[in-house]
C-alpha cells in the first residue's frame, strides 16, 4: 500500500513522496566505507587539530560500525539559537520540543574515534574554494548543519548568505570560502526543479539531462550529492526531449531503472566535466525515515512522534530503506572509478536508522495551518523524514570532515 506524504521543506521547498513498502530481500556484506578506509591509507585519521593519528590500525576500523553514546559534555557542537542561519523546519527547540536529549548523542565507532570537528581548520581548508551540496531537502539540512558548525568561528560582518533560486550561498569573507546548496532533488532535470513550486502530481524526469544543474557547480572544489526519497514511487515518467518542445517522448519507467539511468547521466557528467585532481566528490547514502512504529516493534499507527530514545537493536533497518537502490549507487560509483573518477560514498544509513527520536516530528514550522483533524492527532502531521538541528546531520558532517582531511593527507 502506498502512503502519501506531504512534507513541507525549509523555506519554501516541498517534498511530496510516495513511499512503497518494499520487501528487503538482500542482506549485504559490502561495507564500502570499510573498504575505502582500509584500502586507502594507514594514516587516514590524523586529527587535523592535534595531528594525532588514530593508531588503531585502521584496517580494523570501520567508522560506520559503532554505537550512539549519550554525551552531554561535548554535544551539541553548537547551540540552536546561536546559529544565525538556522531553518525553521529544523529548529525543534524553538518550535516547542522540550526533551532535548536528541542533541546529546555522539557517534562512537567501535575501533577508533572520529576526529574532532574544528571549524577554523575546515575554513582554512576551504580558503578560496567552493564546497557545494547538491540534492534534496535532506542534503539541504546537512548544508544548514555545516553552516551552523562553521559560522560560530566567524565574527558577524564577515559572513553572509545569498539566496538565488536554486542556489544558496554561505560565504566566509575572510577566507573567500563558500559553502553552498543547490536544489536538484533528482540530480538530473525534472519537473520538480523549481525551488519553490514543485508539488506536482506526476513526476517527470529527464533522466539523460543534467547540464542545466551541473553548470552551476562543475567548478566546485568539493561536491556532496544525495538523491533518494524523490525517486520513491513505483513508476516515474521519463522524458526524452525537452520540457519545452512538443515532440518529446514520455515513457513510464520503473523507479529503480530510472534511478539507474539518472545516476549514469550523473556519473558520465562527472567523468567528462569534473577534474578528479581538483575536486573531491562525495555521495551521501540513504537518510532513513521513521514513519511506521510497527517496524521497530511499537503500536501500528504511530511514528516518530513522542519518541525519546534511539533504537538499540543492532543492525536495525526500516522498510523505507531500499538495499537495491544502495546497490545501484554502489555499482555506479564502482564503475565510475574504473573510468578515473572517485566518489566517496559516505554511508550514514545504518547509524541514522537508530535515531527514530531525531526527527522534527511536530516541532517545526508548519507552512500551512493544521486542520482540526490533524491537530487532534499529532502523528498525522509529524515530520519523520528530516532531522532536528543540532542533531544527526552534524554527525554526517563529522564524517564528511574526516574524509575531506583524509584526502589532504594523502
Ligand atoms: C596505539 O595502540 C596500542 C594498542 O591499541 C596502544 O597500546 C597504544 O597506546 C596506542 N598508541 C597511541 C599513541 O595512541
Ligand atoms: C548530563 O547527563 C547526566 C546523565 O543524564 C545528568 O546527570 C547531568 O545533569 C547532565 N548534565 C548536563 C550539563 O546537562
Ligand atoms: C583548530 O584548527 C586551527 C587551525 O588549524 C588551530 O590553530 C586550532 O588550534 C584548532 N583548535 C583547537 C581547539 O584545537
Ligand atoms: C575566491 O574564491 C573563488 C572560488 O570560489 C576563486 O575563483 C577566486 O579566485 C578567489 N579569489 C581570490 C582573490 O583568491
Ligand atoms: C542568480 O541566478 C541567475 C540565474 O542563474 C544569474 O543570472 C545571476 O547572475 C545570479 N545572481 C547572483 C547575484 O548570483
Ligand atoms: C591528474 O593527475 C595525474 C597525475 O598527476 C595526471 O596524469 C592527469 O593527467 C591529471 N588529470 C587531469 C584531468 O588533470
Ligand atoms: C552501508 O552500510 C550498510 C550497513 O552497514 C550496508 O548494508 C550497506 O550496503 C552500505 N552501503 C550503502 C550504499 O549504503
Amino acid at each position: 500500500m502506498a502512503k502519501t506524504n506531504q512534507v513541507v521543506v525549509p523555506g519554501t521547498w516541498y517534498i511530496r513522496c510516495s513511499f512503497q513498502s518494499l520487501v528487503a530481500l538482500l542482506v549485504t556484506v559490502l561495507v564500502i566505507g570499510a573498504v575505502y578506509l582500509t584500502g586507502k591509507s594507514e594514516q587516514l585519521l590524523e586529527d587535523p587539530e592535534t595531528g594525532k593519528i588514530s593508531n588503531d590500525s585502521l584496517s580494523a576500523c570501520n567508522l560506520f560500525s559503532g554505537k550512539w553514546v549519550f554525551d552531554n559534555k561535548s554535544y551539541p557542537l553548537y547551540k540552536e539559537q546561536e546559529c544565525t542561519f538556522m531553518s525553521d523546519q529544523l529548529a525543534c527547540q524553538k518550535f516547542g520540543r522540550k526533551d532535548l536529549s536528541y542533541q546529546h548523542w555522539r557517534w562512537q565507532p567501535h575501533h577508533c574515534d572520529l576526529p574532532r570537528f574544528n571549524a577554523t581548520a575546515l575554513l582554512e581548508r576551504l580558503r578560496n574554494k567552493r564546497l557545494v551540496f547538491v540534492g534534496d531537502s535532506l542534503n539541504r539540512g546537512q548544508w544548514v548543519s555545516m553552516v551552523c558548525l562553521v559560522e560560530a568561528a566567524i565574527p558577524s560582518g564577515f559572513k553572509s548568505i545569498h539566496d538565488n533560486g536554486s542556489l544558496i550561498t554561505f560565504k566566509a569573507m575572510e577566507y573567500n570560502a563558500t559553502i553552498e546548496y543547490y536544489w536538484a532533488p533528482l540530480l538530473v532535470e525534472s519537473n520538480s526543479d523549481d525551488p519553490v513550486n514543485h508539488r506536482l502530481p506526476d513526476r517527470i524526469v529527464r533522466a539523460h539531462s543534467i547540464e542545466k544543474h551541473a553548470r552551476h557547480w562543475t567548478d566546485a572544489d568539493i561536491l556532496v550529492f544525495n538523491s533518494y526519497l524523490w525517486w520513491r514511487r513505483p513508476h516515474l515518467k521519463v522524458l526524452w526531449g525537452s520540457f519545452e518542445s512538443s515532440d518529446g517522448i514520455y515513457k513510464e519507467v520503473k523507479m529503480r531503472r530510472s534511478y539507474e539511468m539518472a545516476l549514469r547521466t550523473w556519473s558520465d557528467w562527472l567523468e567528462f566535466h569534473v577534474n578528479p585532481n581538483k575536486t573531491q566528490l562525495f555521495f551521501m547514502s540513504i537518510s532513513p525515515i521513521h514513519e511506521r512504529a510497527e517496524e521497530w516493534g511499537e503500536a501500528e499507527g504511530q511514528n516518530c512522534y513522542n519518541e525519546a530514545e534511539p533504537i538499540w537493536k543492532e543492525g536495525y533497518r526500516g522498510k523505507g530503506t531500499d538495499p537495491k537502490m544502495m546497490r545501484i549507487v554502489e555499482s555506479t560509483i564502482d564503475e565510475l572509478k574504473t573510468r578515473g573518477s572517485e566518489v566517496q560514498l559516505i554511508n550514514i544509513t545504518q547509524l541514522s536508522e537508530y535515531r527514530k527520536e531525531g526527527h522534527p516530528s511536530i516541532y517545526r514550522k508548519q507552512w500551512q495551518p493544521l486542520t482540526e483533524e490533524q491537530a487532534s492527532n499529532p502523528p498525522s502531521y509529524a515530520d519523520c523524514i528530516h532531522w532536528c538541528l543540532p542533531g544527526v546531520p552534524d554527525v554526517w558532517n563529522e564524517f564528511l570532515y574526516a574524509y575531506i582531511f583524509r584526502w589532504t593527507i594523502m
